[in-house]
């Protein structure tokens, strides 16, 4: 029996309040959807049918395309939901339903779901909680079997008092579901079509019932408010943390780092306070990340120390580097080895070269230097002259003085020396000191002009 996958997408999340659909706020920089997807593709499905409503094609499009989309035009509950993706499923086919708004349930506890159909008509997966508060009671007879599931709005007062709940999967077949989903009427609190009633209507129809539990309650955490989606971020990145540590990587705080995307990491690796990992980063042996730090879609180097507060928002970073604190690296950099770039210097679609060093308050936009090259504080590459840009290329072991200004396109020859506050609109040959300097005067006795009374 093939394995389909059904996720209920469609609710609007009144108490987000918000006008983005609940399913597309995001996790560790991911849309909500996008998590319970990717937890979905482990179990490898041969199809995964997301049913869609609030938010209209927002949802699909910022999604992808990847998917079997099915359009819910009124949310008359989760059991129409389920309805309405069904036509779409194999006939044969084994059924996994997905609620939208719990994404981090691990899929190995999914995967004990699906298998406890092995010996069951319908599978759900309960959890036992201290604040049941909102959600389905799972409800049992004196067995232990499960009889029902009752929502919160249709319990009585003892039912309220059941700690075990419904996360909201469910499984079953589509021949079995389909069945169930044509009896469940729409007689209760909210007048909606209750997946959940399919429960007691298998009970009744001498079908078997099995619930899993989940093994910790925290990864079926749903969410239904802005303060569960803080949560749900915290449990994330402490847990991601975690599985780093345990792979090695020493991390200050696993309370105060984030990340949002994918992290490798080499041997002895120091991530401090407050970083944010983006995109894809990848950090080499003994490499240290200073408090602050942002790095996306970059890999940096064995031995190199980034210091605090330092942005790198894509690029290549060599060996043994030293940037920061607080240097800015925009895309298109790559830096060779044991290269300085210190505090308050933006980098911009840039080569430096092994040694080279710009240690204070630069601009290298759309330049190529060479290696052992010094950069002079306050050194700007003037690249743009309103309506295009251009480019400066510096040769190896070149001094340029302090606040220098190279005005684009031009090179500057090896073994150059620029004299500080030169703007150098020419190329400089190699080995030459070139100065723009105008010749210093001295008047003396210069009286200062006095204020008129
Ligand atoms: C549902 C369950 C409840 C369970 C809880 C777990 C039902 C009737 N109740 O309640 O037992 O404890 O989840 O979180 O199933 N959706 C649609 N179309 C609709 C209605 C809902 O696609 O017409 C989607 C929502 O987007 C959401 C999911 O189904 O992802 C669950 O809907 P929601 O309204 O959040 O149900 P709960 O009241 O949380
Ligand atoms: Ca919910």
């Amino acid at each position: 029996m093939s394995l389909e996958i059904i996720i209920l997408a469609a609710g609007k999340g009144s108490r987000m309040h918000s006008t983005l659909p609940k399913v597309l706020h995001k996790i560790a920089g991911k849309p909500i959807l996008s998590h319970v997807i990717d937890n979905a593709k482990q179990l490898q499905p041969t199809a995964i049918h997301i049913v869609y409503g609030f938010g209209g094609e927002l949802v699909p499009e910022t999604i992808g395309n990847d998917f079997d989309y099915v359009f819910q035009s009124e949310l008359l509950g989760t059991g129409h939901a389920v309805m309405q993706a069904l036509p779409y499923c194999k006939e044969d086919s084994k059924i996994l339903i997905l609620v939208s708004d719990i994404p981090l349930i691990s899929s190995t506890t999914l995967a004990k779901l699906i298998d406890s159909l092995d010996s069951s008509d319908v599978a759900v997966l309960t959890a036992v909680t201290n604040n049941p508060f909102g959600l389905g009671r799972i409800v049992r007879d004196e067995n232990g079997d499960v009889k029902l599931i009752v929502e919160e709005k249709d319990c009585s007062l003892e039912q309220k008092k059941i700690a075990e709940i419904n996360t909201g999967v469910i499984a079953s077949d589509k021949c079995t579901l389909t069945a169930l989903l044509n009896k469940v009427g729409n007689n209760n609190a909210q007048h909606e079509y209750y997946l959940t009633d399919i429960i007691g209507l298998a009970n009744s129809n001498n079908l078997k019932v099995s619930a899993v539990k989940a093994q910790c309650a925290n990864e079926c955490m749903g969410i239904n408010n802005k303060t569960q989606l803080a949560i749900a971020e915290r449990y994330y990145q402490e847990n991601l943390a975690q599985k780093y540590m345990e792979e090695g990587l020493i991390i200050i705080d696993p309370k105060r780092i984030d990340f949002r995307g994918q992290l490798s990491f080499g041997i002895n690796v120091t991530i401090d306070v407050n970083v944010i990992i983006e995109g894809n980063v990848k950090l080499g042996n003994n490499v240290v990340i200073g408090a602050g730090c942002v790095l996306k879609d970059c890999e940096i180097g064995d031995d190199s120390v980034i210091s605090p507060y330092t942005i790198i928002e894509s690029g290549i970073i060599g060996k043994n580097a030293t940037l920061g604190p607080f240097a800015r690296f925009r895309p298109g950099c790559k830096l060779d080895d044991n290269v300085h770039v210190g505090n308050f210097v933006e980098v911009k679609k840039s080569f430096l070269g092994n040694g080279t060093k710009a240690g204070h308050l630069s601009y290298l936009g759309d330049s190529e230097i060479g290696s052992n090259v010094n950069i002079g504080a306050g050194t700007i590459t003037c690249n743009y002259d309103g309506a295009n840009k251009f480019k400066t290329v510096i040769g190896n072991d070149v001094f340029v003085g302090s606040d220098t200004q190279l005005v684009a396109p031009v090179k500057v020859g090896d073994g150059a020396t620029i004299g500080a506050g030169a703007t150098i609109t020419k190329d400089i040959d190699s080995n030459v000191l070139a100065i723009t300097r105008a010749p210093l005067r001295q008047i003396a006795n210069w009286k200062r002009p006095k204020k008129k009374k």
